[in-house]
């Protein structure tokens, strides 16, 4: 009987067969090394693949996503793929990528518990104390959702441009450029925040992060 679970098996079998149909050393050139050009820090959602959306290939994209697309200082998990990816792997972007209609972002704006992502949850309240003023002065709901999601992944690049990793790569004088994206659900574009930095020099002279070094 053909099921999710039965599909997505035959899905990779033809998926192997039409990757050899265009380039028969599709594989074979994968199988030993890989030297992506960008990591990705992206939410769990479901909605927001991230290989897919950007239309890249296997190979490409170096991938760490939790909920609500969160860079948490002490999270060893996403320290050990960003350290991996500055250092052995040299990729030359990072992205954290959110997206409006977050259920992560959504339940950090409200009251009710959910059980222990509370405490993964807790971070995000953080992002939204820093702004409090900025995101309380927007009457309407919908507004102020979509504000907190874009300054929840500001809030996130600079979280990864003060990590240890990033910090030592710009000193070294390697080449690393961070940015933050937000993601439509309804209509599948990127939009760019507009906070990307790839020296120390880029972070301090901005704006939106004047507030924070103050
Ligand atoms: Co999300």
């Amino acid at each position: 009987m053909p099921d999710f679970y039965n599909n997505i098996i035959e899905n990779n079998r033809k998926w192997v067969e039409s990757n050899l149909a265009n380039d028969p050393d599709f594989f074979n050139r994968l199988k030993d090394t890989q030297s992506p050009p960008l990591l990705w820090i992206g939410c769990s959602d479901s909605r927001v693949p991230a290989n897919e959306i950007i239309g890249a290939q296997p190979g490409e994209v170096f991938v760490h996503r939790n909920i609500a697309n969160m860079v948490i200082h002490t999270d060893m998990n996403m320290l050990s793929v960003l350290d991996y990816s500055v250092n052995v792997l040299k990729v030359k972007h990072i992205i954290v990528c959110g997206h409006y209609g977050c259920g992560g972002v959504k339940a950090a704006m409200g009251k009710a518990p959910v059980g222990i992502i509370d405490n993964w949850i807790r971070h995000i309240k953080d992002s939204y104390r820093f702004r409090k003023n900025e995101i309380e002065s927007i009457t309407d709901e919908k507004e102020k959702f979509d504000r907190f999601v874009e300054w929840n992944i500001k809030q996130q690049v600079l979280n990864l441009a003060v990590t240890s990793i990033v910090q030592q790569a710009w000193s070294k004088g390697q080449t690393l450029a961070i940015h933050g994206w937000v993601y439509g659900l309804d209509t599948g574009l990127i939009k760019d925040l507009d906070v990307s930095f790839s020296s120390h020099n880029d972070i301090r002279n901005n704006s939106v992060y004047k507030l924070d070094f103050e």
